[in-house]
């Protein structure tokens, strides 16, 4: 069953104070995310991200389309149940403590009392706040509110996670201790739709992303077969400058360390490299493809025109 299906959901606003004018924020939008994947949603700001997020989770309505979530209606209240949410900029109340909140958030998914104490202690746990229960949120760090709010996501083990911009405003250690979260979810079966503008996060743990860009999805597609596409250069090390002229000649750029040389260049060269190099009596070091980035992927397509989507 797909976790998350929606049908040309589309939203536009009316903006502007006095003459209201339309804003797309999000053009029909046509998307499936089958269960247990990691998805990674992609997009510069005012992307339509958010905006996505808040029609999946029935906090804004709709211009037109529709959705499904776990098999359902995406407004049924049943389906709320199953799936956690943690907002781009979540605003806990100050003087709560951790444990305080997360009662509050438990209560709302209907859990027990005796379910809810033990939940609590081991959602703090996981988040890495065991210690932290009996602290008001405001002596918190925005990094641990930020683990706090996925605390808040999780605590009645729903089935779909929705986090916009969960590593946002971390500091590395952050970000590795949310990737960890993540990728722990997912290897418990979870379906996770996270927005992010952070590549390499996105690179490390999706199954696959969609890339948006002025409320348009410009690309969709399973991130090892993105990498794929783009890869088709070598980086190339040897030992000896001699060679350093031929390999110019052909067109590589080359970065000289005394008399170590890398240089990249494209796959079609690499023999005539090699060749250059023993002729110059060079001694070759290392040869790797250079991975490509998603990094090359999100650019091209937030440069590129719309595209038919292929999925
Ligand atoms: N309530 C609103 N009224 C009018 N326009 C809105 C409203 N909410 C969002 N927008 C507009 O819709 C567009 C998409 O906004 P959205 O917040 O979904 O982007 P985003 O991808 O989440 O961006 P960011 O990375 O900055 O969080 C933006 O141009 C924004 O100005
Ligand atoms: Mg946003």
């Amino acid at each position: 069953m797909a976790a998350i299906e929606t049908f040309a959901l589309g939203k536009t606003y009316l903006a502007g104070f006095l003459r209201k004018r339309p804003k797309i924020a999000l053009k029909p939008l046509t998307l499936t995310v089958p269960e247990g994947e990691v998805f990674g949603y992609l997009g510069p700001n005012g992307a339509g991200k958010t905006t996505t997020l808040k029609l999946l989770m029935g906090l804004v309505f709709p211009s037109g389309g529709s959705a499904k979530i776990l098999g359902r209606d995406w407004r049924d209240p049943a389906v709320r149940v199953n799936i956690g949410f943690l907002p781009e900029q979540p605003y806990f109340y100050d003087y709560l403590t951790a444990s305080e909140l997360l009662d509050y958030y438990a209560q709302l998914s209907g859990l027990a009392a005796s379910q809810r104490r033990r939940r609590i202690g081991e959602m703090l746990a996981r988040v890495g706040l065991p210690e932290a229960g009996h602290t008001q949120l405001r002596k918190f760090s925005k990094g641990m509110l930020q683990r706090v709010g996925i605390a808040q996501a999780i605590i009645h083990d729903p089935k779909l996670i929705f986090l916009d911009e969960p590593m946002s405003g971390l500091d590395p250690i952050g970000r590795r201790e949310v990737r960890d979260l993540i990728q722990s979810l997912k290897d418990e079966g979870k379906t996770v739709f996270f927005s992010t503008h952070i590549l390499s996060d996105a690179e490390a743990l999706c199954d696959r992303v969609a890339v948006l860009h002025k409320g348009e999805l410009r690309g969709i597609g399973v991130v090892q077969d993105l990498l794929a596409r783009f890869s088709g250069n070598v980086e190339i090390i040897w030992d000896g400058a001699a060679a350093l002229p031929a390999l110019q000649a052909l067109g590589c750029e080359c970065h000289p360390t005394g008399e170590t040389i890398r240089a990249v260049l494209a796959q079609d060269q690499l023999d005539a490299a090699i060749d250059a190099i023993r002729r110059a009596h060079g001694r070759l070091m290392s040869i790797t493809p250079v991975r490509a980035s998603l990094e090359d992927y999100f650019l091209e397509k937030l440069n590129d025109t719309p595209v038919e989507v292929a999925r």
